[in-house]
């Protein structure tokens, strides 16, 4: 990924710094958009001053199609797009309300359309690109009290291979990662660490995303990876 371009959404959460630790120890460098700067601050400080130099945090609403546009022309390159936008709620569908099932899809699956959209437009542009989106071991095997994630994250591999499809012929791939339970503090607060040691560590998904974002994936389109560890 040496000099690589790549934008990672959710590059401050709990996947996202590990995926961004990946790539710039293999030389790419990173912009990440973000929300609130606490989290910005708090990865800063985890960075070497060398990485820093290759991160750039531009604050931006990935729900917000102006302010996509906005952060992907402000590329002037990009070479691959990995987007980790996404989150987690629980319950029962006869009591959930809709509002929290608009804001699943909207969270994880409008999200998607829109980085996935705004950066295939450069991409098909420069004949070249990479786009990772994250999915979940619940869009292909759904369990009850999660059917708004289950279905958004669904609608996630869908619309990743459907970018897959149309892109054939073209310098573009687009992939789709399912983590099971990934090892990060909020897993940990909610869940205790007992079981972490089957859980995939945040680099070791970096090291999968980072090679389907890698020239080096150019011929594998349209997959739904599994990253289960021992789950
Ligand atoms: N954790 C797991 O076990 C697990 C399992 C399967 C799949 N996944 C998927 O993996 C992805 C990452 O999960 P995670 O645990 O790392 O989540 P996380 O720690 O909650 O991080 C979410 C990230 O997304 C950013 N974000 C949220 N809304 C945004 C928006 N509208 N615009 C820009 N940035 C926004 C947040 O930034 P701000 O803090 O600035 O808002 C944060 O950096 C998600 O798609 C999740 O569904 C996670």
């Amino acid at each position: 990924m040496r000099d690589r371009h790549v934008l990672v959404t959710g590059g401050t959460g709990g996947l996202g710094r590990g995926v961004t630790a990946v790539l710039l120890a293999q030389g790419a460098s990173v912009t990440i958009p973000y929300i609130k700067s606490q989290g910005v601050e708090a990865f800063q400080a985890q960075l070497s001053e060398a990485e820093r130099s290759r991160v750039r945090f531009v604050s931006a609403d990935m729900s917000n199609e102006a302010s996509v546009i906005s952060l992907i022309q402000s590329h002037d390159r990009l070479d691959a797009t990995i987007h980790l936008v996404g989150g987690f709620a629980m319950g029962p569908t006869a009591d959930f309300s809709f509002a929290e099932w608009r804001q699943q899809l909207d969270l994880n699956l409008n999200t998607t359309f829109l980085v996935c959209k705004h950066s295939l437009q450069k991409m098909l542009q420069q004949d070249y690109g990479r786009i990772v989106t994250v999915g979940s071991r619940g869009a292909v095997q759904p369990t009850g009290q999660l059917a708004a994630y289950c279905a958004s994250k669904a609608g996630v591999v869908a619309l990743t291979q459907a970018i897959a499809d149309e892109t054939k012929g073209t310098g573009v791939t687009a992939n789709v990662v399912l983590p099971s339970v990934i090892d990060t503090p909020g897993n940990r607060e909610a869940m205790g660490a007992d079981q972490a040691d089957q859980w995939v560590t945040p680099e070791s998904l970096g090291q999968v995303i980072a090679f389907l974002a890698s020239p080096a994936a150019k011929d594998i389109r349209g997959a739904a990876v599994p990253v289960y560890g021992q789950t």
